[in-house]
């Protein structure tokens, strides 16, 4: 198994820069003002946020990843993880609608052409603009080679056919990179990419999809009718569409994990305070054992989940290509794990009160569970885990 200490020249610091400290601080400072007031609303009513989206842009929270020659920050894991942490902490919701742009032009930043990454990403620094990443389909998301979707050459175009869903921001996408098979009978050497904007005709949006959390996240599902694109808005060669999507997914696993870290922390945080308040046998709950072991627990495991996260984007930021992929996993896993248990605990330390919508936590537990689920379930990083382990792959 690959070793952290691999490849390491510079040693292990945890100290962050001055530039790192601030950047931080942006996204705190966003998150508690314009996100945490809105949360509750925005859940009940299930709005896509755009107003917070466009604030984000405006301060320069988003597309963090987009290279600099491109109008982009050029950021790394490492930092795009700092910021991820403070918006999933205000709102998961609002902070996956902010940060999946990351998902969605992934695969422009990691395999387009110099020209693909001209024409698309220069726009989203410009303007508020979404962009999403086409990969589910209603029977394909966990096995991906599976997938439907068909690209079928004509002359200087594809013709795509399909249907994808569960799909984060679809509905409000400017364009979406769409995965589908160009050869249906080789698997996952059949699979290419297509930039697909999403005015083209043909492309109808069908659900915007009730979700049990992360409600102002919007999460939809579309088909793709006869839609014709452009050669050119192939992103590498045909059967390149399944290794572009693992890279994508090993690069914003991470962004993933520190999600369910802001998550788990907001519920600490909420624990440890009604804990010294509530009081119940005549001293405050957070004086039982029952209640105190609970949060060493959570504060511990949180903790745990941030420095394997922060492993995980380090690695990534210093080119350790598919030694990575277990490192974003044991984050992915480990840290969606820990914010379903801490949210639950966080729940039972409110007792009554943690079921009822008027206090915080309840929200926080049904957004945790998005996170065992969505860029690869629990079950599918301990399956990336595995092959790792007993089939490990250079790059
Ligand atoms: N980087 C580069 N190449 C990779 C790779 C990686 N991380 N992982 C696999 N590959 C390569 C393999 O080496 C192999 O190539 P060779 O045959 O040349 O060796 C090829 O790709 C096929 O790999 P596998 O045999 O491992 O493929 P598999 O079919 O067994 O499936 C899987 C692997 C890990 C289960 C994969 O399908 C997977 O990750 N599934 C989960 C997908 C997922 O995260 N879905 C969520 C969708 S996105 C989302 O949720 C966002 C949203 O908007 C809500």
């Amino acid at each position: 198994m690959a070793t952290i200490e691999q490849g390491t020249a510079a040693g292990v610091s945890f100290a962050l820069t001055d530039e790192q400290k601030a950047l931080r601080e942006l996204a705190r400072d966003f998150a508690a003002r314009e996100i945490r007031p809105k949360e509750h609303e925005y859940d009940e009513r299930m709005q896509h946020p755009a107003d917070v989206i466009a604030k984000a842009h405006e301060v320069g929270l988003m597309n963090l990843h987009i290279p600099e020659e491109h109008g982009g920050l050029g950021l790394g894991c490492f930092d795009g993880m700092l910021v991820g942490e403070e918006l999933y902490w205000g709102c998961s919701g609002m902070g996956t609608s902010v940060s999946a742009n990351g998902l969605g032009s992934g695969p422009v930043v990691l395999a387009g052409s110099e020209e693909q990454k001209a024409k698309w990403l220069r726009p989203l620094i410009e303007e508020p603009l979404l962009c999403s990443f086409g990969l589910s389909e209603p029977g394909a998301g966990s096995d991906v080679a599976s997938l439907k979707t068909t690209a079928v050459r004509e002359g200087d175009e594809y013709v795509l056919n399909g249907s994808k869903t569960f799909i984060t921001n679809a509905g409000y996408a400017a364009w979406t990179v769409v995965f589908a098979k160009t050869d249906p009978r080789a698997g996952a050497k059949g699979m290419s990419a297509f930039i697909v904007p999403m005015d083209t005709p043909g492309v109808s949006i069908e659900q915007h999809l009730d979700k049990m959390g992360q409600r102002s996240t919007d999460t939809s599902a579309f088909a793709l009718q006869d839609v014709r694109i452009p050669a050119e808005n192939r992103i590498g060669e045909e059967g390149d569409g399944f290794r572009i999507a693992m890279a994508t997914l090993d690069f914003t696993r991470p962004g993933t994990a520190i999600g369910a870290v802001g998550v788990a922390q907001a519920a600490y945080e909420h624990s440890v305070a009604y804990a010294k308040e509530r009081v119940t046998f005549d001293v405050p709950i957070a004086m039982h054992q029952g209640v105190n072991f609970m949060i060493a627990d959570m504060a511990t495991e949180i903790e745990a989940s941030r420095l394997l996260t922060w492993q995980a984007a380090w690695m990534l930021d210093q080119g350790y290509g598919r030694k990575a992929t277990l490192y974003s996993s044991f984050a992915k896993r480990f840290a969606a794990d820990t914010a379903m248990k801490v949210t639950t605990d966080a729940v039972q330390v409110f007792g009554g009160y943690g079921y009822i919508k008027e206090y915080p936590v309840e929200k926080l537990m049904r957004d945790a569970k998005l996170f065992q689920i969505y860029e690869g379930t629990s079950q599918i990083q301990r399956l990336v885990i595995a092959k790792e382990i007993f089939l490990p792959k250079s790059d």
